[in-house]
């Protein structure tokens, strides 16, 4: 078997290149082919499309509560929009064609301006072909400073993604072939992260940012060379921190954790062919000067709290291979619908509490994103267990999520594996 006619482990990588970040209150974001390394270095180079000459994007770093306007500029030679992914901000600014706004044209420009009203860590990504141009590189890391943030001597990002490459590093271009889509969508052979700094020191403390940009694989994660804890999910602080063994994200889920470096620190995804490495941060020095003290959990953001749901309403998946319900008149499928259609999934009043009860009856795991809110959810036992803004549901599974949607607009809900969104199974919801 050739190395990439599967995840070939990329143990071989060394110390990665990082990626360049964008500051301040106003930004520009041009959309570009680019060309980049994906490969370990001395390998072949992939054409891409990226932001700025880059790919991934530059990350963007806002400040919480402090208003930011970002210039999209098309140098694409097709249309386009930025989505600014699990960002409360306003409808008009959600980058969504046809519910939100009309495409950014070749040579065109669109001004995204927002007030981002929470801290912690966010991306961005195309929003118009998005299986095509997401899997193309068109995605970048959207960080949100906090008021009190933690106290950290390196502040690092991950962004972990996989592509379908060939021998020499060509992306492939099986993007709708209709075996994937119907699957568990279009998969890469070759995965790793992109780290904004690939050195620290052994004794410091650390906030490893990960985040999945990947269109439809599932990464399940572990760490060696640090110890530590996971403080929040998809941007939101978690009361309790939790140990980080375990930890899956869904494409688009995102994790924030601190940790005490102890060696080199190597991310990987367990497979059967063992461990696959994705990101590996080196030691350089040892750091005395910290103090060891427990990890605190993040300070809260201000989320409407929950009330009695005045709403019950179901959410069935269906359609795809190997068995499942169909419906609808694509290959995937909500309730019997496929495709954004005139009438919303589900309409609320500003304000209002309701329950949502995401039922997965297909033979695939599906990773269901809602637009412009956060949603807790439900525990087994029926408690408001994690804030989130795309979860994961199994095969055969279902989850009850509780939301109150208080940000008017057309907020779009779908399945964030890219592949299952051309395929139909996306919707939308109105709050009035
Ligand atoms: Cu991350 Cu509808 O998107
Ligand atoms: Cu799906």
């Amino acid at each position: 078997m050739n190395r990439r006619q599967f995840l070939a482990s990329a143990s071989a990588l060394t110390v990665l290149p990082h990626y360049v970040s964008a500051e301040g209150d106003s930004v520009t974001l041009r959309a570009e082919p680019v060309t980049a390394q994906v490969l370990p270095e001395g390998e072949g180079l992939t054409e891409m499309l990226g932001f700025n000459g880059s790919m991934p994007g530059p990350e963007i770093r806002a400040v919480q509560g402090q208003p930011i306007s970002i210039n999209v500029e098309n140098g694409l030679d097709e249309g386009t929009s930025v989505h600014w992914h699990g960002i409360r901000l306003d409808n008009h600014m959600d980058g969504v064609p046809i519910l939100t706004q009309d495409l950014i044209d070749p040579g065109d420009t669109k001004t995204y301006s927002f007030v981002p009203p929470d801290g912690g860590t966010y991306w961005y990504h195309s929003h118009y072909i998005s299986h095509e141009q997401v899997a193309r590189g068109m995605a970048g890391p959207l960080i949100v400073a906090e008021d009190t943030p933690p106290d950290v001597d390196d502040d690092i990002t991950a962004i972990l993604a996989d592509w379908r490459l060939d021998q020499d590093g060509r992306l492939t271009d099986e993007f709708t072939d209709m075996h994937s889509v119907a699957h568990a969508g279009y998969m890469g052979n070759f995965a790793r992260a992109f780290l904004s700094q690939a050195t620290v020191r052994i004794g410091d403390r650390i906030r490893l940012r990960l985040i999945n940009a990947a269109t439809n694989r599932i990464f399940p994660l572990e760490l060696s060379g640090a110890t530590g804890v996971v403080v929040a999910l998809d941007g939101m602080p978690l009361a309790e921190p939790r140990p980080f063994a375990g930890v899956v994200l869904a494409p688009a889920q995102r994790a924030d954790l601190i940790l005490d470096v102890s060696g080199q620190i190597h991310l990987e995804m367990p497979t059967r062919q063992g461990p696959y490495n994705l990101a590996k941060i080196t030691v350089d020095g040892t750091n005395n000067a910290r103090r060891a003290g427990a990890i605190v959990p993040l300070s809260p953001h201000n989320l409407p709290k929950p009330s009695e749901p005045t709403q019950h309403l179901v959410l069935t998946m269906m359609g795809g291979a190997m068995g499942g319900r169909h419906g609808g008149d694509n290959i995937w499928a909500f309730n019997n619908v496929s495709d954004l259609q005139p009438e919303p999934f589900g309409s609320f009043e500003r304000g209002e509490t309701a329950q949502v009860t995401l039922v997965n009856d297909t033979s695939f795991p599906h990773g269901i994103h809602l637009h412009g809110h956060h949603f807790y959810e439900v525990a087994q036992d029926g408690s408001l267990g994690d804030l989130r803004d795309t979860t994961l549901v199994e095969a055969g599974e279902s989850r009850d999520i509780i939301c109150v949607f208080d940000n008017p607009g057309r907020w779009m809900l779908h399945c964030h594996m890219l592949s299952h969104t051309v395929g139909g199974m996306r919707t939308w919801v109105n709050v009035a």
